[in-house]
């Protein structure tokens, strides 16, 4: 899907004012995931584990730095111009998606997902490298950190191989319906969104002229100024109703 899309990737990433903000962002997303993979090492009981998540942390936390070093020199040469507002973040996702890692699931569940995540951003950052030839600093940074994502990738599966070796591809299949899930449940809720305002002008437009014209119509045969009440209702005010 990433790859079909790439002209918009390029469209995306031709603004140098979303360019500066995708970096930021990015730089968010993985020193995120070195910080839930920091926390993955401090809760497995496997010590090659601990040893890889330790390692795969320490490249997440450098990837953050990375984009964030080159997301504020793009934003120094552009001297903090005016920001465009629309950052199309589901056209141009992060790398690692937005699932959350949940860390504390057991180790094979979140090797699914890891060799999962690590999967998307490694395709997602080759086309992000594909469509940076403007920007060859840029290029250089997506090229080396998407070489990390591949090796991510690969570790997570043969370390899902070795500590689920009966169960491994279900854990695949189970981490992939969930992601598909979570991503229909992300669609769903746009949608109701869209659908939700889409309903709302339509019932200002077509129910409110009636009510806006009888209201009109009912002010105009009211008469002006004061109206007497008649006698019987024009007792003295003794009681409080
Ligand atoms: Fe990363
Ligand atoms: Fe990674």
């Amino acid at each position: 899907m990433d790859r079909m899309l790439r002209p918009v990737h390029r469209w995306v990433w031709g603004n140098f004012d979303r360019r500066v903000r995708k970096l930021l962002a990015f730089a968010e997303v993985e020193g995120d995931g070195g910080r839930d993979i920091l926390r993955a090492a401090e809760l497995t009981a496997d010590p090659l584990l601990r040893r890889l998540y330790l390692a795969h942390a320490a490249d997440e936390l450098r990837h953050g730095e990375m984009f964030r070093r080159r997301g504020s020199e793009i934003l120094r040469a552009l001297q903090a111009r005016s920001t465009s507002g629309f950052q199309a973040d589901w056209l141009a996702p992060s790398g690692h998606g937005v699932d959350d890692l949940n860390v504390d699931g057991t180790d094979d569940t979140l090797l699914a997902f890891l060799h999962l995540s690590e999967k998307a951003a490694a395709t997602r950052f080759a086309v992000y490298r594909d469509v940076l030839q403007d920007d060859l600093p840029t290029q250089k940074i997506f090229e080396a950190i998407l070489r990390d994502e591949a090796f991510h990738m690969n570790y997570a599966f043969s370390q899902l191989a070795r500590v689920s070796p009966q169960h491994h591809w279900r854990r695949l299949w189970r981490a992939r319906l969930s992601r598909l899930w979570k991503a229909y449940l992300r669609l769903a809720a746009a949608l109701g969104g869209i659908m939700g305002a889409l309903i709302l002008t339509i019932q200002y437009f077509v129910l409110l002229p009636p009510f806006a014209w009888l209201a009109k119509r009912a002010a105009r045969r009211e008469p002006p100024g004061w109206t007497p009440i008649s006698p019987s209702r024009n007792g003295s005010l003794n009681r409080q109703y």
